[in-house]
């Protein structure tokens, strides 16, 4: 089969270098995996770090990159009770998603209607896994709330503003361009602004904790969604309303921030981990539900995954170049077949 191959770690500048679409060996099941003939894969922020060498979880080399996608079950080993042939899934395995086939753990796959675009379904599990478990299971956001999304025309940032608009909250987008702002009012944010894209310093800081105060009447976000970090971090927590949650998804801008602890005190806040992916692993029943609840709000139409980036899989090192540029939106998708 064909597929896309990290070869070495060489760091953030010559990353590229290393990927190499070629010819690999078909993979063969085992006792308790499935086959599937993947139709489309999806880019995450994690492939980027991965590729580089910078996540915190490493496969060892050489690899081949791509943490979701979705497909076809081909083949099901005798330990495989609960999927056929022909069964159509998604599937989460961390890597080996830019590739014809895969072979997964029976864990790492997920059952979806016939009817379900692939393209779609190949780019829902981490998005906006990720989001409903913030918004529902961390952040308890309630209906009437205010929901402030930093990065938000990305890919957890735009799950981030749908899903809080589906759990009645008024939502603020704010992202590095207009174009951005612009494309999730489109997706139902309330409110959007533009910051700077650079790191701030402590004036444009001030000036940011001011926009989202004027934009909530003086109160502060009740939940503030960060995919960010950086020098994002602080001033949105400053920014945040009494008794409000900020939840720590990501550090996209590449630096972790360090707070001081007198502002959760301030405002009797909380600051909010959120790991997803292990706590899929900890908890599959509860993940379950969310993900059915996900499918129910898809075929509402209150969900509506944007998929405007697409590369075939022989382009999949552009796919990801894309997303680590802060080129992309929504999802970035890569078509397989
Ligand atoms: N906690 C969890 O369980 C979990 C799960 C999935 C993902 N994540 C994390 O969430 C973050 C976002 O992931 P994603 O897949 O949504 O990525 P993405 O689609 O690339 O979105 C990230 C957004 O961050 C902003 N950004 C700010 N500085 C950036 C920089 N220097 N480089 C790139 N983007 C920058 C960009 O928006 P602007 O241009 O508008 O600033 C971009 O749209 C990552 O840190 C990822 O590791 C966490």
């Amino acid at each position: 089969m064909k597929a896309l191959n990290c070869i070495e770690l060489a760091g953030q500048e010559k990353w590229s270098e290393t990927l190499q679409y070629i010819e690999v060996d078909d993979p063969i099941p085992g006792n308790n995996e499935i086959l599937i003939g993947l139709k489309a894969a999806s880019v995450n922020f994690p492939d980027v770090l991965m590729v580089q060498g910078l996540y915190q979880f490493q496969p060892p080399m050489p690899f081949i990159p791509g943490a979701e996608a979705a497909g076809v079950v081909e083949k099901v080993g005798s330990g495989v009770t609960d999927f056929d042939e022909g069964d159509h899934v998604f599937v989460m395995t961390g890597n080996g998603c830019f590739a014809e086939k895969l072979v997964a753990d029976q864990s790492r796959v997920q059952k979806i209607p016939k009817e379900m675009d692939l393209q779609v379904a190949a780019g829902l599990a981490m998005t906006y896994g990720t989001s409903l478990y913030a918004l529902k299971q961390r952040a308890d956001l309630q209906a009437g709330e205010t929901l402030l999304v930093l990065g938000a025309a990305g890919g957890v940032g735009l799950a981030a503003v749908e899903l809080g608009k589906s759990m009645g909250a008024k939502v603020i987008a704010a992202a590095s361009t207009q174009e951005k702002v612009d494309i999730c009012l489109e997706h139902g944010a309330d409110e959007g602004f533009v910051y700077k894209s650079g790191n701030m310093n402590r004036d444009e800081q001030k000036e940011f904790s001011n926009k989202i105060k004027e934009l909530t009447g003086g109160m502060g976000a009740n939940v503030v969604y960060d995919p960010v970090g950086g020098s994002f971090s602080e001033p949105a927590i400053r920014a945040t309303a009494w008794e409000g949650r900020y939840l720590v998804i990501g550090f996209a801008a590449g630096e972790i921030p360090k707070p001081p602890l007198n502002l959760a005190l301030l405002k009797s806040c909380q600051i909010v981990g959120v790991f997803w992916g292990a706590w899929t692993a900890m908890f599959p029943k509860e993940n379950q539900e969310n993900f059915e609840e996900l499918f129910e709000l898809l075929e509402a139409g209150k969900i509506n995954p944007r998929i405007k980036d697409k590369f075939k899989l022989e382009d999949s090192a552009k796919a990801i170049a894309h997303l680590a540029e802060r080129k992309a939106t929504g999802k970035v998708i890569v078509e397989i077949a």
